[in-house]
């Protein structure tokens, strides 16, 4: 027997995926870590963690189907700043996607560039969660590490290193960088000129499907995986997970409830929102591009909830031997559509699309004595719910609309959220039965590159079977657009006073 890897470099935990040569999933463990918050609004991992991550994962792993590893993908995390100095030595901590810190940089950045070229260059605004402010934000506070900076990676490439050896890079999660020209597919050098940074600083940028080496005798002792197995360029977390889904070519369009949540369509050619509202990026497929929506806390939010406020539905848990989240989505089951009234405002780590506002914040909205717990768990997936319904609204102005969407990611899971997502959006919500997309994604890239398949197109048809579908219920669309309209009236009407709680905060330091 043969077999693909897929790695994925997850915020918070790693995922090593074993699949055959028919991309049926054999095996898949997953090593959990945490997220360092050093001050309020920054996230900080160091890489180390995520390399020792995939090798307890792999070593979970037969050791025979690893030495009949014949193709290796990885995907990850995307924007984190990994900085390695001329030993190959991490220079600090990773500075990760959901760090706000750079929003001084950012202007700056804009103020230098100017907004219009960024959009044309780029496909996007400057924005806190990207790298490209990270290095200026390096550059400014922490003047020796940045005069260190040999080679300058995002998370899942900093894997790619550990593996080949190899600096490279992808075309979707190079995007996430700011620093390339997405519709050359290639690093801008205006990028570069404005980050005081030269171009031997970045990795080579690939395709995705391109094997851009093997794996090193090094990585090959550590894992067991037989040296110069091959390993293809990867993709960004949400381009792979795209690719697991289904989502070759324009037409399509994914939803993805990860610890961000993503509204996902490809394009044939490179686009942009006029407003710079949604991302424009490279897909992970040669001469396609998407547009894409994050709202920053989708699964955060919901993890926030349960581990502030659900104390008790643990304890239900651990009785009845289930999962915290199948007591927590009764609960929220048991309140009606439109949480009585009740609403939540998902910016626990600012927002990015369609607000671009790193100082927005959570927000529950209409408490009355009369709400209990599970009004504001509900009103919790709600809220995150009417977030992705904001990005998908935008996908539409730029004519991307579709008649059903794919779900993926950890909360698709929950059948309770995908009927909501068919309700509010008003359109059928597919399941798949694939179980993990973002390291299918990447082995779907290794298998077609080792030639295991002729063509994506083939791949995926043999890997991706629809398990379900769910259809809008009117009434409920009904109550939902109701609750819509007014969630989308309190982000504006909050966004002046935003900024206030963090002078508030700064003063008492
Ligand atoms: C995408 C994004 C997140 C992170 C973490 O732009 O920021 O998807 O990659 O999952």
């Amino acid at each position: 027997m043969k077999y693909l890897l897929g790695i994925d470099i997850g915020t918070s935990g790693t995922k090593v995926s074993l699949f055959d040569t028919d991309f049926k999933l054999i095996h898949s463990y997953g090593v959990e870590y945490e997220v360092h918050y050093p001050e309020v609004g920054w996230a900080e991992q160091n890489p180390e963690i995520w390399w020792n991550a995939v090798c307890s994962a792999c070593h979970k792993l037969d050791s025979r189907h690893l030495k009949s590893v014949i193709g290796i993908g990885v995907t990850g995390q995307m924007h984190g700043l990994v900085l390695l100095d001329k030993d190959n030595a991490i220079i600090r901590p990773a500075i990760l996607w959901c760090d706000q810190r750079t929003q001084k940089e950012c202007d700056e950045l804009t103020q230098e560039i100017g907004e219009k070229t960024l959009l044309e260059l780029t496909g996007n605004p400057a924005l806190p969660g990207f790298t490209a402010s990270k290095i200026r934000w390096v550059e400014k506070h922490e003047q020796d590490n940045f005069k260190k900076i040999a080679k300058i990676l995002l998370p899942k490439d900093y894997i790619v290193f550990r593996l080949t050896g190899c600096y490279s890079s992808d075309v979707s999660d190079a995007s996430g960088t700011q620093l390339l020209d997405i519709a050359h597919r290639s690093w801008s050098e205006t990028m570069i000129h404005f980050l005081h940074i030269h171009s031997d600083q970045l990795p080579l940028v690939h395709e995705s499907r391109d094997i851009i080496g093997g794996v090193s005798k090094e990585a090959s002792k550590a894992l067991g995986i037989l040296e110069c197995t091959p390993v293809v360029a990867g993709a960004g977390d949400q381009a792979a997970s795209a690719l697991g889904n289904g989502l070759i070519r324009p037409g399509l369009m994914s939803v993805t409830l990860g610890s961000s949540g993503v509204v996902f369509a490809p394009t044939a050619t490179p686009t942009s929102d006029a407003f710079g509202r949604v991302h424009g990026f490279c897909h992970a497929i040669d001469q396609q591009w998407h547009l894409m929506g994050v709202t920053q806390a989708a699964g955060t939010s919901l993890k926030w909830v349960k581990d502030e406020l659900c104390h008790e539905e643990k304890t239900t848990a651990k009785i009845l031997n289930e999962d915290v989240y199948s007591v927590i989505n009764e609960e929220i089951a048991s309140v009606p559509i439109g949480s009585d009234g009740l609403f939540f405002l998902p910016y626990l780590q600012g927002e990015r699309t369609p607000h671009l506002d790193s100082h927005a914040k959570g927000v529950f909205f209409g408490l009355s004595a009369y709400h209990h717990r599970a009004h504001m768990l509900r009103a919790t997936m709600e809220g995150i719910t009417y977030s992705l319904l904001d990005c998908y609204e935008v996908l539409k102005e730029n004519h991307l609309e579709a008649d059903h969407v794919r779900l993926a990611g950890g909360g698709a899971k929950s059948p309770l959220w995908a009927q909501m997502i068919a309700d509010t959006f008003n359109i059928s919500v597919e399941r798949t039965d694939v179980s993990d997309a973002g390291t299918l994604g990447v082995a779907l890239l290794a298998g077609v590159a080792v030639g295991e398949a002729s063509s994506l197109e083939e791949a995926c048809e043999k890997a991706i079977h629809i398990k379900d579908v769910f259809r809008p219920n009117p009434e409920a669309t009904n109550v939902y657009q109701k609750g819509y309209r007014i969630y989308r009236a309190l982000y504006p009407a909050l966004k002046p006073i935003f900024p206030l709680v963090d002078t508030l905060r700064e003063k008492q330091k």
